[in-house]
């Protein structure tokens, strides 16, 4: 089958960077769940976890591996052959299995630590990659700290772990630290300068310490990586991982990157909520994409335009993220015709004069109260009517 070249894989770490974060540990039932809302998204790949790490993440791998069937599920191990073995026993039952593998790139990790040598890391990172290579055909390498790691070196990693045998070469800016031009410039550096770069695909995961993760993720992308790992809502380590919602939802809206995903963005509302009820995480309501106000307008000048054309304030249709609906929130900065839509919205039609009136009282009502909801707005009706 021939490989389409605008394709770009989405790679799910919700349930083990997302997991990692503390507090929002699941059990395996939970985690299952999420799993199949995943399948059902569309997501290519889900790293399903660490097994090494204890034995409910093994669990979790295992029972995962069971439940979902089209997704490739992916587990991490570090550089050595016992988190490889675990990784492999915990996988037997996928029916696409990825061992993720991978050790540090940047001098900061090799020296300290690894306490070690280049030389010695690059070794490692080949015995690791062939060891899993044995049991497992998808293998994915991760060069963790790519971001601050030297470009040199880390071209020559790239290009020893694809000899020998990995699938997909993970370049992870692990400490969120990369502008978007240094990380797009170092993808186009390892497409242009590792020998056999066409035998794997190049992925980006980044972090967002710096909240760049979703912006470097694109530059990835529009450098040649074609697999996007991120997380839903973007949690993760420490500031998050990139948010698979926001670059999902770029490609979308930029379709002059010429890129696509096999995401059903309709899906994302309701599992960015059941992702932050299981990881008692809440959304912050300014999140793009998915946050309560991700589709509120709330003043005036705004909600005149978009009562007037939605596209004046809407470059993205909630229904196509599964929103319930777009709102107009009345404030004391919202205008005349922001409480003209929902009075009549509510049966109440006035002319204008009657308008000027009731906006008068609404803006006194407004300025005590964070915002006027449908019993406040009958209420002023019902107070106008007993006046006159
Ligand atoms: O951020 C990182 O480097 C990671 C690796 C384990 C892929 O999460
Ligand atoms: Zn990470």
């Amino acid at each position: 089958m021939l490989h389409d070249p605008n394709r770009v894989y989405v790679f799910d770490t919700t349930l083990r960077d997302g997991e990692q974060v503390p507090g929002c540990q699941l059990t395996t039932p939970e985690k299952i769940e999420i799993a199949r809302e995943l399948e059902t998204l569309g997501v290519d790949i889900i790293e399903a976890g660490f097994p090494v790490s204890s034995p409910g993440d093994f669990q979790s791998v295992v029972e995962i591996s069971k439940a979902v069937s089209a997704p490739t599920v992916c587990a991490l191990t570090r550089a050595n052959k016992g988190d490889i073995d675990s990784a492999v026993e915990a996988l037997k039952y996928a029916k696409h299995p990825r061992i993720h593998t991978g050790i540090g790139s940047s001098d900061q990790h090799i020296l300290h630590k690894f306490n070690s040598t280049r030389e010695e890391i690059l070794q490692r990172a080949v015995d690791a990659v062939k060891y899993a290579k044995k049991s497992v055909e998808d293998i994915e390498f991760y060069a963790e700290d790519a971001g601050r790691a030297d470009v040199v070196f880390l071209a020559q990693m790239v290009e020893a772990v694809i000899a020998a045998g990995a699938t997909v070469v993970n370049i992870p800016d692990t400490n969120g630290y990369c502008l978007p031009d240094q990380y797009g410039a170092k993808i186009k550096f390892l497409k242009e300068n590792v020998k056999n770069i066409d035998k794997a695909i190049i992925s980006v995961h980044c972090h967002n310490d710096l909240g760049l993760a979703t912006a470097n993720a694109i530059a990835g992308l529009q450098n040649g990586a074609r697999q996007i790992e991120g997380t839903i809502n973007g949690i993760g380590e420490r500031a998050g991982n990139t948010s698979i919602e926001e670059v999902v939802m770029i490609l979308k809206v930029h379709q002059t990157l010429g890129l696509h995903t096999n995401i059903n963005s309709k899906n994302f509302y309701e599992l960015s909520r059941m992702v932050s009820a299981q990881m008692r995480m809440p959304v912050q309501p300014n999140k793009a994409i998915v946050g309560a106000n991700a589709f509120a307008h709330s003043s005036g000048i705004h909600q005149d335009g978009f009562l007037k054309n939605r596209e004046n304030y809407e470059i993205i249709k909630p229904e196509d993220v599964g929103f319930p609906s777009a709102s107009i929130v009345l404030t004391a900065r919202s205008g005349r015709h922001a409480l003209k839509f929902h009075l009549e919205r509510l049966g109440h039609t006035f002319d204008k004069d009657e308008l000027s009136e009731v906006y008068q009282r609404f803006l006194i009502l407004a300025d005590g109260k964070l915002d006027i909801n449908d019993d406040d707005l009958q209420g002023l009706v019902a107070a106008r009517m007993v006046k006159n």
